[in-house]
């Protein structure tokens, strides 16, 4: 319940489109009520009842108010005044004149019923859509900028499918608990209420009696229906389970063939949908026995009250034929919304259960964020220092980095160098923050970056990483992401720089073509250098630099390296180093084994040291790169 208040503060910003569509609601179902009601009038003068009455006009009343104390006494005296004086003038208009002048009188009241009727019920579901739509807007915008705020460590958690289909699928659900309040707290009951009162106001005895038998009926009803979305519920499920079989190998189509498992994949896809059929078919054999049975019940509750109704025309005379079908149509109308009513709890415990899920990611505390009295930072000086620094991931107890410390001077460029595991990359993911140390500290001018604003932070930083990381767009905003209306002479001049322009024309509509999903319709080489012309185009003082591990042919590996030397002058760069010679550019080594600097020094130092991981590392990584 509380998940579900919640949802509906939600509905806050929209309160004048709340005001409006209850308004709508309220008149529409007046004129549902005043259009049945007015059926009654129309029959009386088809069947010519009141051919001999209608010159006194209180007949109709007088039954009622007859009834009313003979039967049960269940309505209060001044109500049934008041609902007297009503219809009293209502007949005073209507059946005064001609039979011609009343039958038209009352067709075109039974038109102008309608047609508001219908006019409401627009309204009141276009207000009604503008709050839901608005809502799922909103949760959706705060669930997406607060999973900015998250740190990457929340992403190496959840699965992006998951927090996608919560954005997505559950944001939808939730939609359901507005309609919910609107059609279940406020339309139904509001009919069920008219109604009511125009069955009451006909016969009470009559009501009473059908609404002992209607309520009956209706639960069978509700309960099929309930049996219904549960298997629904179920249905989705399977589907979102074959949506991610796909998911799974298109993306991964090389693979599968490259492994021959067509077959093997095959089997797995036809197992997911031979179940989907089989549930698709209960479904079916439950909706389809649903609506027969509904039909019948409602034809057995007709069957008793026009037999019990029918007696007390006939019989006793207590009500005329016209009112008795009147009321007829009044206590049909009554079972759709008790219906509706009954599967309200259902509903609002599954649009909470989604609202749990999108509330999940709104709760959850971003552990990387500015402190208070943050510093903001414009320039970087002098140095950057690691000191005493360990580091292990979340939830896990092992120590991934060690009693780090170094220092770089500004300008300096420093490499990374270690067996794959080491703790390369997250050494260098501490730097912009992306997790912060478990234990020590990272200065930057000698002040702690836990101290320095992140935006600020990482404005210094140009971030280069293993997998290159682009987006479907043109080459042009995937060069100049982040820096909106760039000159295009300067984002040229960067691909220049990052060996990158002379592909980039010959892509059919040059700096405008759309790259793919990821960069998809570029080769590897390609993708690394508009990643280093976005770096580039930033220019920022420091530079952090995964190289990939890829190996690339030796025509772009020479193009990648010319970018690669462009991108660290006048810098200072931190660079995990897979070429050769990056490694041999660099001011310093640092090599990394097990999460701990086990060697520093320049290339010659370190691999003079003939017993050193270094040396090892460079037969085994490097060498052949000669
Ligand atoms: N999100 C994570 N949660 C737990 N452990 C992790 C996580 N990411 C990486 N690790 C572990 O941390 C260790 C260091 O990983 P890291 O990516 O820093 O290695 P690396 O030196 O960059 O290797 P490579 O050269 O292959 O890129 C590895 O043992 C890895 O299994
Ligand atoms: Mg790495």
């Amino acid at each position: 319940m509380k998940t579900y208040f919640r949802i509906i503060s939600y509905i806050k910003p929209y309160k004048r489109y709340v005001a409006l569509s209850v308004a709508s609601t309220i008149v529409f179902a007046l004129l549902n009520g005043a259009s049945v009601y007015l059926t009654i009038p129309l029959l009386s003068t088809l069947f010519q009842e009141n051919g001999m009455e209608h010159t006194h006009s209180g007949n109709t009343n007088l039954n009622a108010h007859r009834t009313g104390q003979a039967d049960t006494g269940i309505i209060p005296q001044w109500l049934s005044d008041f609902v007297n004086n009503i219809s009293d003038s209502f007949n005073n208009f209507v059946f005064s004149g001609s039979t011609d002048e009343v039958l038209l009188k009352i067709v075109m009241l039974i038109l102008l019923a309608y047609l508001g009727k219908n006019i409401f019920a627009y309204l009141q579901a276009y207000f009604l859509a503008y709050v839901e739509q608005g809502v799922i807007k909103d949760i959706r915008n705060d669930a997406y900028s607060h999973l900015h705020k998250l740190p990457m460590s929340y992403f190496k958690k959840e699965k992006t499918g998951n927090l996608i289909s919560r954005i997505t699928n559950d944001v939808n659900v939730v939609q359901q608990s507005i309609s919910v309040v609107f059609l279940n707290l406020i339309r139904e009951p509001l009919t069920i209420i008219v109604f009511l009162g125009i069955a009451l106001s006909i016969s009470p005895k009559l009501t009473l009696f059908s609404l002992i038998i209607v309520p009956v009926s209706v639960l069978i009803i509700v309960w099929i229906g309930l049996k219904l979305r549960k298997q629904s519920a179920v249905i989705q499920q399977k589907l979102a389970d074959i949506t991610s079989v796909l998911h799974e190998t298109i993306s991964g189509v090389k693979i599968v063939k490259a492994f021959g498992m067509e077959e093997y994949e095959n089997k797995k896809f036809r197992e997911q949908t031979e179940k989907f059929f089989r549930m698709f078919l209960k479904m079916v054999r439950i909706r389809n026995a649903a609506s027969p049975i509904t039909e019948f019940l409602s034809v057995v509750v007709g069957v008793v009250i026009v037999y019990y109704g029918g007696k007390l025309v006939l019989e006793e005379h207590a009500i005329k034929a016209s009112e008795f079908m009147g009321f007829l149509l009044a206590i049909f109308q009554l079972m759709p919304p008790i219906k509706e009513l009954g599967s309200i709890n259902n509903r609002i415990q599954e649009s909470s259960a989604a609202g749990d899920r999108i509330f999940e990611i709104l709760d959850t505390k971003p552990n990387i964020f500015d402190k208070e009295d943050a510093i903001e930072i414009n320039d970087f000086n002098d140095s950057i220092e690691y000191k005493n620094v360990y580091f292990k991931y979340e939830d896990s107890d092992e120590l991934i980095l060690e009693d780090i410390n170094f220092k770089v001077r500004k300008g300096e460029v420093i490499a990374f160098v270690g067996s794959s595991g080491a703790g390369k990359s997250t050494l260098c993911d501490l730097l912009p923050r992306f997790y912060d140390p478990y234990k020590g500290a990272i200065y930057l001018d000698g002040v702690d970056i836990k101290n320095i604003k992140i935006k600020s932070l990482r404005k210094l930083m140009g971030i280069v990483t293993q997998e290159t990381i682009l987006f479907n767009e043109t080459v042009r905003n995937n060069i100049a992401y982040g820096l909106e209306d760039y000159p295009l002479e300067k984002i040229i001049e960067a691909a220049k720089a990052a060996n990158a322009h002379e592909f980039i024309m010959q892509l059919p509509e040059g700096y405008d073509t759309i790259i793919g999903e990821r960069g998809s319709k570029l080769s590897g080489g390609q993708r690394q250098r508009i990643s280093i012309a976005r770096a580039l185009l930033k220019n920022p003082p420091v530079m952090i630099f995964d190289e990939a591990t890829s190996a690339l042919d030796n025509e772009s590996e020479v193009l990648v390296q010319e970018a690669i030397e462009n991108l660290m002058v006048d810098r200072t760069t931190f660079v995990i180093a897979h070429r050769l010679s990056t490694i041999r550019n660099a001011d310093r080594i640092l090599v990394l084994e097990k999460g701990r600097i086990v060697q520093d020094g320049k290339h010659d130092e370190l691999i003079a040291d003939v017993n050193g991981i270094y040396k090892k590392l460079y037969e085994l990584q490097f060498r052949d790169q000669q």
